[in-house]
């Protein structure tokens, strides 16, 4: 149990590091929060910073949600838990870690809307609905220009095709059931971004700028 919930912390921990925040405080000594969307992930570095430093910060956020899931499987290596608990913890060390992005002890608890994080976290669990999520997320970005719509419609594809079962195999009741649950989170990180959708106010992607040049 002291070792399930020390992970747990790390996990929280990990999910803390403000990429976006370091980022831009490091290399532009910029506060991010305090520019475009002013959100603290990787979407607004892209649209503020540009694209190394979006990629990089991208890449970074994916990477906690990951890591931070994968540490379950490390505790089942150690015989902390067993193997029908590896999932379970993979998803409550992702959310946490995702929790740790929104709230981050770091950057006095204002940190992004987690949709990296998260992204990392089923990249753990479900690699290939992963993939299909990213195809879907692009797909979106690209024909609307909105990168918050691609990310809404990105989470509610994940539970969604997972109850259809589009690779064939019987899929975990447990995954469905936090996919919904992520699906919520994800709109209620968003709501801003919906207000401005609904009045046509929301900012185009940094991709279509690019184009019009
Ligand atoms: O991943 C966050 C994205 O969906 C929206 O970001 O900066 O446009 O609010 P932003």
């Amino acid at each position: 149990v002291l070792l399930i919930s020390a992970t747990t912390v790390l996990a929280y921990l990990l999910g803390s590091i403000p990429t976006a925040v370091w980022y831009g405080q490091g290399f532009f000594s910029i506060d991010i929060r305090q520019f475009g969307s002013g959100n603290a992930g990787a979407t607004n570095t892209f649209r503020v910073l540009g694209k190394r430093a979006g990629t990089i910060v991208m890449l970074v956020d994916v990477l906690k949600g990951y890591t931070a899931a994968v540490l379950s499987t490390l505790l089942w290596h150690f015989g902390i838990i067993t193997f029908n608990e590896v999932l379970t913890f993979k998803l409550v060390f992702g959310i946490v870690a995702v929790i740790g992005h929104l709230y981050p002890v770091f950057a006095d608890f204002k940190g992004g809307k987690g949709v990296a994080s998260l992204l990392g976290m089923i990249l753990a669990i479900h690699p290939e609905m992963a993939a299909v999520c990213i195809g879907i997320f692009l797909l979106v970005v690209i024909a609307s220009q909105y990168v918050s719509l691609g990310s809404m419609m990105a989470a509610l594809a994940f539970p969604v095709l997972l109850l259809l079962r589009i690779f064939g195999e019987k899929e975990s009741p447990l995954l469905i059931a936090f996919g919904f649950l992520i699906f919520v989170m994800v709109v209620l990180t968003h709501q801003k971004n919906i207000g401005r959708l609904l009045r046509g106010q929301e900012s185009r992607t940094v991709l279509i700028r690019l184009r019009k040049k």
